[in-house]
Formats: C-alpha cells, sequence, structure tokens
C-alpha cells in the first residue's frame, strides 16, 4: 500500500437514519435527518419520472462524454458544452480534477474550516495540504492564502458559499488572488442556487479558474450522485482522459435532464431554503453565522457540539458535529434547513435542550 494513503484519515460521514433510529429507539420515518444538506422537498417529481422511464435502458453501457447532460447543463449555466465536465457527484469531480494537477510531494492549499474531502484528495495524490486558516467571522483571508503559495503550489482549494460556515466570498478577494497567482483555483460552489451571487462568470477571464457544481443540494439528486464543473476549454479535454469513462450513468443522466428543466421545483426548493434558513436563525437559542447555503452554523457554547448532538439525537433529530472539521473548533454544529414543520421541530427540540 502507498505510504500517501496510510496517513490519510477516514472521512466521518453525517449520520445515517438507519443508524440513529436503531440506536435511539426510533422507527426510521420518526427521524429528521437534517446533517448532510439534502433537499427537504425531495427530487423534481419530473425526476422521479425519469427514472421510471428509463429503468429498462440500464442493461446498456451509457454514452462516456454524458452528452445530453452536459448540453443541459451548459444551457443553465450558459457556457458551452466544451466547457463542462461531469462526474460521479462533484466528489468526484474533485477527485478528477486532483489528479489532473497533483503529483507527489506538490502542494495545495486549503481555506479552513472547510468540506473535508479536498485534503483526502491531495493525500491520495501524494500530495502535501497546506491550511490557511480564515478570519474570525470566517472570511477568507487573500493575503494569508498569498503568502502560503510556493513554487509546488498546484491548486487553491476554496468554497463558496463555504461547507459548513454559510458565507460566501468576495469577488473582489477571488479577482485579487486569481490576478496575483498562477495556481489553479478551484471554487466549489456546490450551494451556489441558494446564494445571492455566484462567481461563475469569471471562468471566461481567467484561465486558472474551474468551477465545481453539485445537482445534489438544489437539485434533491445527491442519491444519484451527479457533479459537474466549468473549466477553461483546455482543462476539459485533458479531464475526459483521466476520468473513468462511465462516471455518470444512464439514471442519473435522465434524471439529471428532467430536473434541470423543472424550473418550478428549483423555485420552490430556493423560496423553503431561504425563508426556512431565516426562520431557524430567529429562533435558533444560541448564537447563529449568516448563511447563504441551505444549513446554519451554530455555536453551541457552553456545550460541547458532541454533547448537543447527542441531545438532539435523543428527540430523533440528525445534525453535523463540525468537530471533525480542521479548524472549527469543538462548539459548533451545522443543521440543515427544512421544511417549515421540520424547522419547527428542530426549535422545539432547542427549548428542551436549553432548560
Ligand atoms: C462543499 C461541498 N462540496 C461538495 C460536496 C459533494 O457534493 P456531491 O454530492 O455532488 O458529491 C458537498 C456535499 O455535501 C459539499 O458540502
Amino acid at each position: 500500500m502507498r505510504n500517501s494513503i496510510l496517513k490519510i484519515s477516514e472521512y466521518v460521514p453525517g449520520r445515517t437514519i438507519e443508524d440513529v433510529a436503531k440506536e435511539y429507539g426510533f422507527l426510521p420515518e420518526e427521524i429528521l435527518k437534517l446533517g448532510s444538506n439534502e433537499n427537504p422537498l425531495g427530487p423534481s417529481p419530473e425526476a422521479i419520472k425519469a427514472v421510471r422511464d428509463h429503468a429498462n435502458t440500464i442493461s446498456v453501457y451509457p454514452p462516456t462524454d454524458a452528452k445530453e447532460l452536459r448540453c443541459a447543463l451548459a444551457q443553465y449555466i450558459g457556457y458551452p458544452i466544451d466547457q463542462i465536465v461531469v462526474g460521479n457527484g462533484m466528489d468526484g469531480v474533485l477527485d478528477v480534477l486532483t489528479r489532473l494537477f497533483v503529483e507527489k510531494n506538490d502542494e495545495a492549499i486549503i481555506s479552513i474550516p472547510t468540506f473535508p474531502y479536498y485534503e483526502l484528495f491531495i493525500l491520495a495524490c501524494g500530495g502535501v495540504p497546506q491550511f490557511v486558516p480564515r478570519n474570525s467571522n470566517f472570511d477568507v483571508d487573500v493575503d494569508k492564502l498569498l503568502r502560503a503559495v510556493n513554487k509546488k503550489t498546484k491548486i487553491i482549494f476554496l468554497c463558496s458559499p463555504n461547507n459548513p460556515t454559510g458565507n460566501l466570498m468576495k469577488e473582489s478577494d477571488l479577482r485579487h488572488l486569481l490576478d496575483t497567482t498562477e495556481s489553479m483555483v478551484i471554487v466549489d460552489e456546490a450551494y451556489a442556487e441558494f446564494a445571492d451571487f455566484s462567481i461563475v462568470e469569471l471562468v471566461r477571464k481567467y484561465e486558472n479558474l474551474v468551477v465545481t457544481r453539485s445537482m445534489s443540494k438544489a437539485f434533491g439528486l445527491a442519491g444519484l450522485r451527479i457533479g459537474y464543473a466549468v473549466t477553461p476549454p483546455e482543462i476539459s479535454k485533458e479531464y475526459m482522459k483521466v476520468s473513468p469513462a462511465f462516471s455518470v450513468n444512464r439514471i442519473g443522466i435522465a434524471a439529471g435532464v428532467a430536473a434541470l428543466e423543472d424550473k418550478e421545483h428549483l423555485r420552490q426548493t430556493v423560496k423553503t431554503i431561504r425563508s426556512g434558513r431565516a426562520f431557524l436563525r430567529d429562533n435558533i437559542p444560541f448564537k447563529t453565522y449568516p448563511s447563504q447555503a441551505n444549513f446554519v452554523l451554530v455555536d453551541v457554547s457552553p456545550f460541547t457540539a458532541e454533547e448537543m448532538c447527542e441531545a438532539l439525537l435523543r428527540k430523533g433529530i440528525i445534525v453535523r458535529d463540525c468537530s471533525s472539521f480542521r479548524g472549527a473548533g469543538n462548539s459548533l454544529i451545522r443543521i440543515s434547513v427544512g421544511t417549515k414543520e421540520q424547522n419547527m421541530r428542530v426549535i422545539e427540540a432547542f427549548k428542551g435542550v436549553k432548560t
């Protein structure tokens, strides 16, 4: 086994409904899962229909270029198809992109606390992650990032809105970074649909910018695994060489296209999330942080995150303990925004915990 692999610590995923129901004595349908930022409205009915309609095609390999899906994504995001690449969830896309740029002993910079997977992908390539802490309100410190760049730096990973903090990176800060460094900058916009703005337009201007996106969140297709990226054209050509040939399956292609066409479902989802996150922030009896995503970060001090997650689990509610996010301390939890009724159940649960 390669040494670089043995050094990787296992990823700590959010808890599953089945495992919590069993451990805390609930029926699975009584569990409220708000730990993985899934869509509380579920998938578009059009996507479900597409899954059913395409069930009889699954004995045949999918097209390697996933052209139909890339075409629909190109239209959705306003870029030509030769600048769209797809993969097995955004995780799959990030894996391929990291393999394109990072060799043994290369460095990549991560602005922490953030989504933990970037670190795993770098380590799997034999690369060395460099961690640059965000400042006290979780904004990216661009000068500090730039000071960490050196000849070995191949990628700078940024996430906007950031998981788990929920804040956006300022466009002026990103431009400054892109103007100053030649390293590849990957901006993860998994939650872009819930935010006031996206920086995807900058891919037209910068050769060293890739924006990664997901259909797991606003489109409610987390279980199908569809991610994509908007890249400069030279990068997408190389991406195709390295990407596993059939990384998006037939059902994923059909459901992805159908979900992109269902504008009304997307609109309802965004509306539900925006009002729900305002409700949660107004009513959670602890410090919350402003969010542009479909979750709210809560500082539960004087409790620890572990204590609070445990207290909520006893009430059948799964939220995310952020202690496993590097640089997040031990008092932050992340709660996905649910439906109105689900959000009210969360607030009720907090009342019980605080007393
Ligand atoms: C910031 C961020 N990036 C990427 C992903 C992975 O997305 P996907 O489900 O498309 O692999 C997640 C999932 O939670 C995420 O929070």
